[in-house]
């Protein structure tokens, strides 16, 4: 039997909050992608350059190590990845994520929460860190989204 995974970073709870609702809507098992070193609130200013979030977007190469992985990542083949939209993207430990499992044959749905910003170039980000897996075009939620909705939405990549 196929199952599905909501995998999420979060880093001050939104997100999670999302994530939560979604593997509650789809009875799915939930992974937290935790960082190596959590993130402080002065490492999320942006509108300091100098930031730890600020200077690691600015190279998109960079990947924040994770502390944890999904244990049996084989047992799921449709995993939904959820995190904040950071500078108009996914945050690049979503790159670290990707990478240190075989995601190859699976298929990978974002979604993501933010002040305002959609999905940008969010999977053009992804791509090349999830070789062979097929990803699809994501969504960006409200906080407040119910479970009727999350599970419409998920619907449709479940097979
Ligand atoms: C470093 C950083 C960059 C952000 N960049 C954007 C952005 O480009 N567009 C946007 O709408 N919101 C942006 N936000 C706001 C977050 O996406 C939003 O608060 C999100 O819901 C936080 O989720 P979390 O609590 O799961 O971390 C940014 C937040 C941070 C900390």
């Amino acid at each position: 039997m196929s199952k599905a995974l909501v995998a999420y970073f979060s880093a001050s709870g939104v997100t999670a909050k999302l994530a939560e609702n979604l593997a509650d809507a789809i009875d799915s098992d939930l992974h937290e992608i935790k960082p190596a070193q959590p993130y402080t609130a002065a490492d999320l200013d942006w509108t300091d350059k100098k930031s730890r979030s600020s200077v690691e977007m600015g190279d998109k190469s960079f990947r924040p190590e994770i502390a944890n992985r999904v244990e049996q990542i084989e047992r799921y083949d449709t995993i939904f990845v959820g995190f904040p939209i950071w500078w108009y993207v996914a945050p690049t430990i979503i790159n670290t994520f990707l990478e240190q499992h075989d995601l190859s044959g699976k298929t990978i749905i974002p979604f993501a929460t933010s002040g305002s910003s959609g999905m940008g170039n969010t999977n053009a980000e992804l791509r090349p860190s999830c070789p062979g897996a097929v990803l699809e075009e994501g969504k960006r939620f409200n906080a407040n989204t119910g479970k009727a909705e999350l599970k419409q939405w998920a619907d449709r990549f479940r097979p």
